[in-house]
């Protein structure tokens, strides 16, 4: 490419080039809701449905329970009004709000009520494909895929930056990423509320059990508690995507 002279025009060259990029980089992999992951993970789907994460939209119903409407009352919230169609409420309540194939107010999709799948591992479009063909590959012929290619599908194996966009996003937050809407469940309401990532991520009643995995993938990226969670996992119930 020959760079204009003129520094005005490399200048607004190198805008638009910024804008291309910028653009490129932005089309990430759309949100799908928990419907496939659930039909073939059916063990870790059939745990979660127990948890909190999974019954989140519950909260913000006004014939909450007891305890939460003293919540409520503690973080100055109104415990007799509904809060589901507050898009200052219902974003960490649910899967991808905000986000391409995410959860609607106007249009809310079962698949994407509740702290769902995608909200820790990832928006799934694109990923849950290679599980199924890996899957197919491994059971044929014992063939392994690098879990490599799953990160760059946006399978995150981090975690920690998911949680942390709702559980440490309020003002004075240890966070770096902290944008309102904030929680309204901070440790100066309640020391509880304080957000362990260590403790909290080892917590199998909030995330789900964990269950075997056979070695469909392997390599880097692991989560540094993968080893120790895969130690007392159970065997694992696997279905078909439907
Ligand atoms: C999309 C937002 C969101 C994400 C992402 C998220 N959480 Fe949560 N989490 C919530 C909400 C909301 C609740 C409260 C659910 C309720 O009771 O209504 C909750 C509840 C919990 C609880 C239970 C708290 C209790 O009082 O028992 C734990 C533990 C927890 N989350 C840990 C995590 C961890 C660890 C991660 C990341 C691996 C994570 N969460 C990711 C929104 C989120
Ligand atoms: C930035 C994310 C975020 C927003 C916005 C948010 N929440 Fe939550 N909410 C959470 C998290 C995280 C928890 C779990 C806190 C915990 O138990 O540690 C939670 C928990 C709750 C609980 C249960 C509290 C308890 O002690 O059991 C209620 C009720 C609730 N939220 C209502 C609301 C309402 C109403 C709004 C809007 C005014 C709202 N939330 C906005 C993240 C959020
Ligand atoms: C609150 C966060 C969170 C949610 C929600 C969540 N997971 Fe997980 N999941 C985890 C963590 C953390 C691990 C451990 C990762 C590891 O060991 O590499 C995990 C591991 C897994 C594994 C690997 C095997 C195992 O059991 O450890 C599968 C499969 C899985 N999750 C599927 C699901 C499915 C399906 C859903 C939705 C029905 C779901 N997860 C919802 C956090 C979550
Ligand atoms: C067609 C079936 C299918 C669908 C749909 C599917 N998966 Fe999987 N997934 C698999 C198989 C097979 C494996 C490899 C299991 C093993 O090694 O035992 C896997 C592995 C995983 C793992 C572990 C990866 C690792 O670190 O080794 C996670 C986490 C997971 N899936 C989550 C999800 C989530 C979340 C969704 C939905 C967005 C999803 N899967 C959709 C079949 C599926």
């Amino acid at each position: 490419m020959k760079y204009p002279k003129h520094p005005m025009l490399f200048a607004l060259a190198a805008a638009v080039l910024f804008m291309v990029f910028a653009g490129t980089a932005s089309a990430e992999t759309p949100f799908e809701g928990r419907k496939k992951c659930s039909n073939c993970h059916k063990s870790e789907a059939d745990s979660w449905i127990k948890t909190a994460h999974a019954k989140a939209v519950d909260s913000l119903k006004a014939d909450r329970n007891k305890e939460k409407n003293a919540a409520m009352v503690k973080a100055k919230l109104d415990p007799k009004k509904d809060y589901t169609k507050d898009k200052d409420c219902i974003g960490c309540h649910v899967t991808g709000f905000g986000s391409e194939g995410g959860y609607e107010i106007s249009d809310p999709d079962k698949f994407l009520v509740g702290v769902g799948c995608e909200s820790c591992h990832g928006a799934g479009t694109d990923y849950r494909k290679i599980h199924r063909k890996a899957g197919e590959a491994f059971e044929k012929s014992k063939k392994v895929t690098p879990r490599e290619t799953l990160a760059e599908a946006g399978q995150d194996f981090e975690f920690i930056e998911k949680c942390s966009a709702c559980h440490l996003n309020y003002e004075g937050s240890p966070w770096k990423g902290v944008k309102k809407p904030y929680t309204p469940f901070t440790p100066t309401v309640d020391k509880k509320y304080a957000f362990d990532f260590e403790k909290s991520v080892r917590n199998n009643k909030a995330m789900h059990e964990h269950f075997k995995l056979s070695g469909t993938f392997e390599g880097p990226p692991t989560p540094k508690f993968h080893e120790e969670f895969q130690k007392d996992a159970k065997p694992a119930e696997i279905g078909k995507e439907e």
